[in-house]
């Protein structure tokens, strides 16, 4: 269970590198998001820090370049919660509402 609240609280933590503000106050995706995306960058902050391999696992599979590889439990359950929250946002027209 910590391993899985540490990944979910991790998940994103390399969008502090993927995104910066514009010289017009809004966000943009910077250079080296452009280049690397958050589950990379956020694996390598992450590991600088000294975050376990398990939870690093799970910042680096929770999105979709982790389809390429054999994710742990704990990893598709952050996966799943994380695109449960997600795929709603990016095509809303495709959710019921009562
Ligand atoms: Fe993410």
């Amino acid at each position: 269970m910590d391993v899985v609240i540490a990944g979910a609280i991790l998940a994103d933590v390399g969008k502090l590198l993927e995104y910066e503000i514009g010289p017009d106050g809004k966000s943009r995706q910077s250079e080296r998001g452009e280049a690397l995306r958050h589950p990379f960058t956020g694996v390598a902050l992450a590991m600088e820090c000294g975050v376990p391999d398990a939870v690093c696992h799970i910042i680096a599979a929770h999105a979709a370049e982790g389809d390429l590889v054999k994710r742990t439990t704990e990893a598709f359950i952050v996966h799943h919660a994380d695109f449960m929250a997600f795929l709603p946002f990016k095509n809303p027209k495709n959710v019921k509402v009562k």
